[in-house]
């Protein structure tokens, strides 16, 4: 059953979506001494990010930071994830380097940099940040894509319709595993297809981001707009 949290005010959806993943961290922290933090890319978690780093109650020495997916651009690029998150969060809080596992979406060889991002990762992580686009991908599982059907192994590369399209991206079996997931997703562009995602029907391969529906999912009133309470 997806819990929902639909927030008229913009900055207190930024709030409460903070406090869970503080709250998570904290608890995968207090529980087994690590958290192992996988984060959307996309615009919609920057402020999320910002609050989170003011969040005094997160051991950063404690944490791993892995990304959910990758463009294939250098990580001090604008549409990097990475340098988003770099900027919001990594460089305004005391996470050792060597804990920030960033995916290297930009070698050429980009299965091998898949590869080699596959044995960084947990078998589990312990709390996952998911965003959605319009078209109802997350991370970067585009509707339709063959790594939906990817069963084995946790990152591939991908091409996909979003610019930068070539991209580096977790696959179903991550998400899944995942200890505790949010997805969060702000604005009327994505109303459709949030109503279509969490009153299905379900079909993953056409919805990636149902693959995240057993989670809780931060919206504002406008994405909830199209919701009605079937589900
Ligand atoms: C990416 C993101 C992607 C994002 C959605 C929503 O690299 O593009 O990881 O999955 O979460 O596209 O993006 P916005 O938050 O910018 O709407």
């Amino acid at each position: 059953m997806t819990r929902l949290i639909v927030s008229a005010d913009p900055m207190e959806l930024v709030r409460q979506a903070a406090a869970w993943l503080e709250s998570e961290i904290t608890r995968a922290i207090a529980a087994q001494g690590s958290c192992g933090l996988g984060l959307a890319g996309g615009k919609t978690p920057e402020p999320v990010y910002r609050e989170l780093a003011l969040a005094s109650s997160v051991d950063w020495t404690r944490v791993d930071v892995f990304f959910g997916d990758e463009r294939s651009v250098p990580p001090d690029h604008p549409e990097s994830n990475y340098h988003m998150v770099h900027l919001a969060l990594l460089s305004r809080v005391a996470i050792p380097a060597g804990q920030v596992h960033r995916m290297e979406a930009e070698r050429p060889d980009r299965d091998a940099a898949a590869r080699d991002y596959e044995c960084l990762l947990p078998s589990q992580l312990d709390v996952l940040l998911l965003g959605m686009g319009p078209d109802g991908h997350t991370a970067s599982l585009f509707p339709g894509s063959a790594a939906l059907d990817e069963r084995h192994r946790l990152v591939v590369p991908v091409v996909g319709p979003k610019a930068p399209a070539e991209r580096l991206t977790v696959t179903p079996p991550v998400i899944e595993a995942a200890r505790t997931v949010a997805v969060i997703a702000t604005g009327e562009d994505k109303a459709a297809m949030v109503a279509r995602a969490i009153e299905g029907p379900l079909a993953p391969k056409a919805v990636p981001v149902q693959l995240a529906l057993r989670g809780v999912w931060y919206l504002d009133q406008a994405a909830a707009g199209r919701l009605t309470g079937r589900s």
